[in-house]
Formats: C-alpha cells, structure tokens, sequence
C-alpha cells in the first residue's frame, strides 16, 4: 500500500493536491503536514501532523514511523517573499529539498515529487514560447533556488537511483486558497475584489504577460507525471508545463464580462521587475510527448468557473 507524505500541505497547491491524492488514494494513504498548526483545520479527511522540514530528525521519525513510500515536497518561500529574505529563503528552499533527497535515498522511498517553477528562467531567456532547454539566469533567490533544486534532482537520480520528478508550474491559480508570497499572486487576488464587488489596484503593468494555470490542470498534471512508469520521465531536472498566458487587462476584461462594474488601477511594484524576467509563455512539448500532458483550460473556461465557485467557496456576499 502507497502511504503519501505531503510536506506543506496547507499552501496554495498542496490545499488541493492532497484532496486529489487522497481522492486516488484513500484518506488512510495520505498524512498531510505543513510547520503552522493552523493549517490542520483543513485537513478533517485525512491525517495531519505539524511538521517543520528544516528539522530533518522530525522528517526521519515520521518518515519511517508510517513507513512513507511516496512524498510531495511543496514547502518554499516563493518569488516575491523570497527576495526580502534571501538568505532564508535559500537556505529552507534548497535545505528542505536535500532533507528530502537524503531521506529519500536513506529509506528508499519510492517516489518523490517537487514542484520548480518558471523562475528559473532569466532575463536572458526566450520570451515567447520558451523552450524545455532554453538559457537560464535566474534573478531571484527562489529562482536561482529552483534550477540549483533542479540539477539536485538529477543528480540524486542518476547517482542514486531516486525517482524524483518535478515540474516548472507557471502561476497558479485557484479560488480554494489565497496565494502566498509570489509574482503572480495578482491573478488570485484580482478575483477575491472582483466578486466582493471592490476595485483592484495591480501590482504589475496592465501588459505584463505571464505564463499561469489552472489550479485543477497542475493537480492533474502532477497526477499525471506522478503515475506515468518510471521509463516515460526522460527529464529528471523539470518538465516545463503550459496551461495559459495572460497581462493582468485581460483577465481583467474577462471578469469584467460577468462583473461589469469592476474596476482595476495599476501600482507596479518591486515585482515589475521580477516578472520583467521571467518568460511570457512556455513551450512543454517535452512534456506532451513523454506523458502525454494536455491542458483542459483556457483563460475563460477557467473565469467563468472561478466567478461560479469562488463567492460559495468563501460565502462572499454577491450581486
Ligand atoms: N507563482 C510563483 C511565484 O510567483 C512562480 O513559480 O513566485
């Protein structure tokens, strides 16, 4: 039987990850964990445990006391957060990730799962439909964490045998949590004000494009590569992942479809800069030919679906 640990499981993605893995797996195959206490009130189908991944003799314990088989590592600092506390950042992102590399390999556990990012991607990069293996200069601290993360993964493959795969998520976007501390965060944000009926001040340029997804598409995704025999993953660093692109006026205008009063301004702040290098859409044939990826939705199918669940979801008040 799998037992799945899930490390930093009340963040954004790991909020919906661990109902869809215990949804595959049954709620006794799954412990939910995260370093805050407060995030155990969202886990009343599964097992939660407090568990801070910086105090690897905790992860040990655990780790062989449920005798765990699979792990998804989603604890980070991500962009935004990351650079007002770079040396933190570095070290719970990359100190984290190593914990569970050597635990991994330690108690062979069989499958590992760890999210990278489009960040790894740098001023320097292609824009417009970047490819797999195109050049990569990260500015950020939680950039430059994710491709040495990356080249940590392959490594602990190919010298060790760990099946850890990974993929570079573009911006997140769901209406089951807030998003924490990143770039794109605006994209979460913009539709919490829009069906409380309040305007949104943007902290990025009306025409900054970005790569983003759909939250149910990165659970599935991640599903996906996460079931996919070991033989089909050729790229043991990080598959790029392609949902949608967008600038912050076209969701805007999207919304503004079934919120016809809602108004926007714009602010751009320290984040300008960092979205500024990052690419504007990902290319992820490698991913579509090894396992088979295909995203399900695109910007509208995924506004009219959030403007639908979100008010119910956080009992807003609507028109
Ligand atoms: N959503 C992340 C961020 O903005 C990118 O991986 O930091």
């Amino acid at each position: 039987m799998e037992k799945i640990l899930v490390i930093g499981a009340g963040g954004q993605l790991g909020t919906e990850l661990t109902k869809a893995l215990v949804n595959t797996y049954g709620s006794n195959a799954v412990i939910a964990t995260d370093f805050q206490e407060s995030a155990r009130s969202k886990f009343d189908y599964c097992s939660f445990k407090v568990l801070n991944i910086m105090d690897k003799e905790a992860a040990a314990s655990l780790i062989k006391e449920e005798q765990i088989t699979q792990v998804y590592h989603l604890a980070a600092i991500l962009s935004a957060t990351g650079e007002k506390n770079p040396i933190q950042s570095w070290d719970m992102n990359m100190g984290g990730l190593l914990t569970v590399l050597e635990l991994a390999r330690e108690y062979n556990i069989s499958k590992i799962f760890w999210p990278s990012s489009i960040a790894v991607f740098g001023p320097d990069s292609p824009k417009i439909n970047t490819a797999q293996d195109a050049f990569k200069n990260p500015t950020t601290v939680y950039g430059i964490s994710k491709l040495a993360g990356e080249h940590w993964c392959e490594y602990y493959f190919n010298k060790y045998g760990v099946d850890v795969r990974s993929l570079r998520y573009p911006g997140l976007i769901g209406y089951k949590s807030m998003a924490g501390g990143g770039t794109t965060d605006y994209a979460v944000d913009i539709f919490h004000k829009a069906v409380k009926e309040e305007a949104y001040t943007c902290f990025l340029q009306s025409d900054t494009y970005l790569p983003m997804m759909y939250m149910e598409d990165a659970v599935n995704a991640t599903l996906q590569l996460m079931a996919a025999p070991a033989s089909s993953i050729k790229i043991r660093s990080s598959y790029n992942l392609s949902g949608m692109s967008f600038s912050p006026q076209e969701i805007f205008e999207c919304i503004k479809l079934q919120y016809p009063n809602f108004t926007i301004n714009y602010k751009p702040d320290f984040r300008q800069q960092i979205a500024d290098t990052w690419p504007k859409s990902i290319d992820d044939a490698c991913a579509q030919k090894d396992w088979g990826w295909k995203a399900q939705f695109d910007i509208s199918k995924m506004t009219s679906e959030i403007l639908t669940k979100l008010p119910l979801y956080f009992n807003y008040t609507t028109k």
